[in-house]
């Protein structure tokens, strides 16, 4: 062990290499240039199924734009598990896409990360296949969105929507991903994608990283705004419960300022407050101020102030993503070219993964 007073690393991330510089009591600096370090790898997805919500948002992708900087990162829309409810072709179409020009609205840059729409990719398919075999029926039956979404779609329990986890987790494991930056909601499908690979790895060989669930601790539950003990979902009947990304700054406050709080009238997080604690946790995750800061701030002032502070702060929050969107939205030609390239990108990394989970099982490869 080396004595020093002083050690500073200064990170090349260019080289993906660290500089370190030592300080020895006897005043003589050493520097160290230690080998490139392994970066991270992230994925995460969202599905096309309407317009997002400021809960996804704030949930997951505000959370992706920030972790691209530091992590070999990969993203893309979830078309397929998007159709495990009935889609109309047409507005499907369009959906994709203007998840698609989200992503890039959101600020990922697709010269860092990979991104990509689902299907475009087939190796996801064929991976969900391949673990379909390695789950458990009963593994399945307890997936608690499985049963909300049955109940909720009671006419069309599909086998799809039973697998629905198991075609998460090929999409997170194809690309060996080590943390998968999601809201809570999706808890229990990273712990059943984590089972899946450990079993995998456990018959054959190590084939797959086993992935984390990256879960911000601010936003991610952000709750309905009519029944703030419910999830912010876009599928809500009433569009007054969720602010979706691409609303109007009118509508937003709007929205906000009709959100159910209590009568207590003052500022501040704690129990039977679910309403108040909801808009704590949106203004904290659109200013960056903690709930403390936020209670001092509203002392003495009433729930009218606080929701105009908060509304204008989610208008400021989305006005930038909205006003990119729109112009991304003037060239759909650019935008499949993008999404073109994601794919031939994510598609090298999947078939990799996937030929080495082939070749453990047994299957003859194509030459
Ligand atoms: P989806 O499309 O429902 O939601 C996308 C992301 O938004 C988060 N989210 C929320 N976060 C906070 N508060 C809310 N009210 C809220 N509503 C949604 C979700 O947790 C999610 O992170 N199955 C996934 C999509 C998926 C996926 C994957 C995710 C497919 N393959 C692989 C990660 C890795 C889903 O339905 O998300």
């Amino acid at each position: 062990m080396r004595s020093f007073s002083k050690c500073v690393i200064i990170k090349n991330r260019a080289k993906k290499s660290n500089v370190i510089f030592i300080l020895t009591p006897k005043g003589k600096i050493y520097m160290e240039n230690t080998a490139p370090e392994k970066r991270q790898k992230i994925l995460s997805c969202i599905q096309p199924s309407g317009i997002p919500t400021l809960g996804n948002y704030l949930g997951a992708l505000k959370n992706w734009k920030t972790l691209s900087d530091d992590f070999d990162s990969a993203f893309a829309v979830a078309d397929l598990h998007a159709i495990t409810v009935r889609q109309d072709p047409a507005k499907f179409r369009k959906q994709i896409t203007e998840v698609f020009a989200l992503l890039l609205a959101i600020g990922l840059d697709p010269e860092k990360s990979i991104i990509f729409i689902q299907s475009h990719v087939p190796a996801h398919s064929q991976l969900a296949w391949i673990l379909n075999c390695y789950t458990q029926f009963g593994e399945m039956s307890r997936m608690t969105q499985f049963k909300d979404k049955s109940k909720a779609h009671a006419d069309n329990v599909n086998v799809g929507l039973f697998a629905y986890p198991v075609l998460m987790a090929a999409d997170i494991l194809l690309y060996q991903a080590d943390l998968v930056p999601v809201g809570v909601d999706q808890k229990q499908h990273l712990e059943i994608a984590r089972d899946i690979a450990n079993r995998f790895n456990t018959v054959y060989s190590p084939t797959f990283t086993i992935p984390d669930a990256y879960i911000g601790k601010q936003g991610a539950k952000i709750m309905s705004l009519q029944d703030p003990t419910k999830k912010m979902s876009k599928s809500d009947p009433n569009p007054k419960s969720y602010v979706s990304v691409f609303d109007t700054p009118e509508v937003i406050t709007k929205k906000i300022k009709s959100a159910i709080t209590d009568c207590e009238g003052s500022v501040y997080y704690g129990e039977g407050k679910d309403g108040i604690n909801n808009l704590m946790s949106i203004y904290s995750c659109c200013t960056g101020l903690d709930f403390d800061q936020i209670a001092k701030d509203f002392e003495g002032k009433g729930y009218g102030d606080f929701k105009a502070a908060v509304a204008e702060a989610v208008v400021e929050e989305l006005r930038p993503v909205r006003e990119r969107y729109d112009s991304y939205m003037k060239d759909t030609g650019y935008l499949l070219e993008v999404a073109a390239k994601g794919a031939e990108k994510a598609s090298r990394i999947a078939n990799r993964t996937l030929n080495k989970v082939m070749k453990k099982v047994g299957f003859v490869l194509p030459k």
